[in-house]
């Protein structure tokens, strides 16, 4: 029973992939088979926060053959990376029937994974908007800042309007403290429920953290050192997994990346 997570934000630089790969390590340690799509195709670089040096890419011969099965990925501590690798210039402008192919091929990973991780680009683009409403679950990475709050808004009125999403989970990244946090995801929630019939369910946050911020220049992932899974990020993320997978589910119709996941939930 294949399920696909998305994380989106609007906002670049707010910790999406950060989040990503790190949420991709706790179902992993949990026992989960995981696949992380690095869908920021053309600028990926979830690889490089997994100390993995690409050579295997989604090109566009996967678009048109139909199958991921060809070593097209690579495999970083137990978690299977799909990536467009970087500067793949060919994959930076997907035509839309393209890439609603592509997601249409990732359906035959369903039977190898449990968990199917999608980095999405930042922006509000068709592509970000397309692999979004693909998703069974959406997890919306915020700051504390008004741009970060009214792009993710972009996403979820998007999402909404075109796509049919409704619920979309959050999470607060580089906060102070918790209440600051739950009163940055009030103060998102009171707007998006101003104007749009959407829920939004609070998975927490991640403090601004020297920890993390020292992972990515060092290239291993916080979650796959085993000195720092104890730490109160380890928590968090531990935390946000749970939450994240209670959450409720997108029922949106249009094209998923596992046909049948709700057929088999209901
Ligand atoms: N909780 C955090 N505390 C400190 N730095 C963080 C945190 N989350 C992310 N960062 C840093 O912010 C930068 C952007 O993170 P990244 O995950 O690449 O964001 P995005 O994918 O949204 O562009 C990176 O340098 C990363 O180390
Ligand atoms: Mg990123």
């Amino acid at each position: 029973m294949a399920q696909s997570i998305a994380i989106a934000s609007g906002k670049g630089g707010v910790g999406k992939t950060s989040i990503a790969v790190n949420l991709a390590l706790v179902l992993r340690q949990l026992g989960s088979r995981v696949t992380l799509l690095d869908a920021d195709f053309g600028m990926a670089n979830a690889h490089i926060l997994m100390g993995q040096n690409l050579r295997p890419r989604i090109d566009k011969s996967m678009l048109a053959n139909g199958t991921v099965d060809d070593a097209l990925s690579t495999s970083a501590h137990g978690v299977t990376i799909l990536s467009g690798g970087s500067a793949a210039l060919d994959l930076l402008d997907l035509k839309k029937n393209e890439r609603l192919q592509l997601i249409r091929n990732l359906e035959s990973l369903s039977d190898e994974t449990d968990y199917l991780i999608v980095d999405t680009p930042a922006g509000a683009s068709d592509a970000t908007l397309a692999f979004v409403a693909a998703a069974d679950r959406i997890v919306l990475v915020v700051v504390g800042e008004p741009t970060s709050f009214m792009d993710a808004y972009t996403i979820v009125k998007a999402a909404h309007l075109e796509h049919g999403v409704r619920s979309f989970s959050v999470v607060v990244n580089m906060a102070s403290d918790g209440q600051e946090a739950r009163r940055h995801f009030d103060h998102f929630l009171a707007i998006a429920l101003r104007f749009l019939d959407v829920e939004l369910t609070y998975l927490g946050h991640l403090p601004m953290s020297l920890p993390l911020r020292r992972s990515v220049v060092a290239r291993r992932p916080l979650m796959a050192n085993p000195a720092d899974a104890k730490g109160v990020e380890a928590e968090a993320f531990r935390s946000i997994a749970q939450k994240l997978l209670k959450a409720p589910a997108n029922k949106s119709s249009g094209i998923r990346f596992f046909l049948d996941t709700m057929e088999k939930e209901s």
